[in-house]
């Protein structure tokens, strides 16, 4: 079996931030959202792994994955010139997939635990194709499926504006090579895209089987601000575990599920867990987390930082209160007014902000 991982597409909806930087990239907890469903991947034994890049980030994409040894895999990328649909991704991969079983697995999309049993659940019963749906309060902007009492899935549709029911399709997707007959039928959607939901009602039309699998544990799309946060949130909490490698002097406390990594240096400040502070970080006479990850040789002085999450390379001084926010690699932010005013911010790449 093989495995595909979208991570083209233009972002629009994260930016700023993904203006500079592919959203894929963008660190929670401290990695970035696209290694963890490498991790899961390797996790389930697929070796041979596609990444459909685009032309604007594909080669920060490579740079930071690489050829796979990492995760032990061997990887292939496949540029995909215009984002013209996850269908369309599938078909650009066509010469890389070959007739193989294979996973989809959307790049910008998290979830908590293993897929393994996914994988082994795919194999035993050999469905055409298998998709992990989820219960959502809103289904609208999303695939929702309609399953019958045997689990197989009836109907699909694109981000219907009246859902026929609550199950959100999620970007994990296990497909046999009938797919690629189906994607070769379709036509663009309203949006101009060749939809794989649109090719899985295609398999199901043509009376193949389509099997639902209802997934119970978290899992969120990184669609916006409030989802990275989120994401940030449960990430720390699931995967956190009390690490000190850099140096935190006597005058410091630490309280809970804190990791500070090599070469970081924290005077004079608490630390509240779940917290990540990442390689090469100052931390001085500040308050960091709960909630919070401070990405790499980022500077905080006199601060409050809760529930953010800062990239790489910042410099924030004198803010009271910085909280909900996420603030791009570079930025710089001093406040020169009311120390205690609370603020939150979505910051992208080298943005200055003074308050
Ligand atoms: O997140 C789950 C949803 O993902 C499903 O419920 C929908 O049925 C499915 O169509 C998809 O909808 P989105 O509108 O959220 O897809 P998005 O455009 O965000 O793209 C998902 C991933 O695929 C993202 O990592 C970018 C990548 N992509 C996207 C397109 C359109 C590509 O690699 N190529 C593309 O052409």
């Amino acid at each position: 079996m093989k495995a595909l991982v979208l991570a083209g597409g233009k972002g629009t909806r994260l930016r700023p931030l993904s203006s500079t930087m592919a959203k894929h990239l963008i660190p929670i907890a401290n990695k970035p959202i696209l290694f963890y469903a490498l991790d899961q991947i390797a996790e389930t034994g697929i070796a041979d792994i596609g990444i459909v890049i685009s032309p604007e980030t594909g080669e920060s994409i490579k740079e930071a994955v690489g050829g796979g040894s990492n995760w032990g895999v061997q990887i292939t990328y496949i540029l995909q010139p215009e984002p013209l649909g996850l269908a369309h991704a599938v078909k650009t991969a066509q010469e890389f997939l070959g007739d193989s079983l294979f996973l989809m697995f959307l790049g910008d999309n998290l979830i908590k635990g293993s897929i393994t049993q996914f994988v082994e659940e795919f194999n035993r019963h050999r469905p055409d194709a298998l998709i992990l749906l989820k219960e959502v309060g809103d289904p609208r902007c999303f695939g929702v499926a309609e399953l019958d009492n045997l689990g197989q899935i009836t109907h699909l549709e694109e981000k219907p504006k009246q859902p026929r029911s609550n199950l959100a399709v999620i970007g994990i997707y296990l497909f046999s090579s009938a797919v690629h007959q189906s994607i070769a039928q379709l036509k663009p959607s309203w949006r101009g895209e060749l939809e794989i939901t649109d090719a899985i009602q295609g398999l199901i039309t043509s009376g193949q089987r389509v099997q639902g699998h209802i997934l119970e544990d978290w899992w969120i799309d990184t669609g916006n601000k409030d989802d990275l946060l989120e994401a940030n949130q449960v990430l720390l909490d699931a995967l956190l575990k009390r690490d000190i490698k850099g140096k935190v002097d006597s005058q410091s406390q630490v309280i809970g599920m804190v990791e500070v990594r090599q070469g970081a240096e924290v005077e004079n400040s608490t630390l509240r867990g779940p917290l990540s502070i990442a390689e090469g970080c100052q931390i001085k006479n500040s308050v960091i987390g709960p909630y919070t990850s401070i990405g790499k040789e980022t500077i905080v002085e006199a601060s409050s930082v809760e529930r953010s999450v800062v990239l790489e390379n910042c410099r924030i001084h004198d803010i009271g209160q910085l909280e909900d926010s996420v603030i791009g690699r570079g930025a710089q932010i001093t406040m020169s007014g009311d120390k205690y005013k609370a603020v939150g911010l979505f910051l992208g790449d080298d943005a200055k902000a003074e308050l």
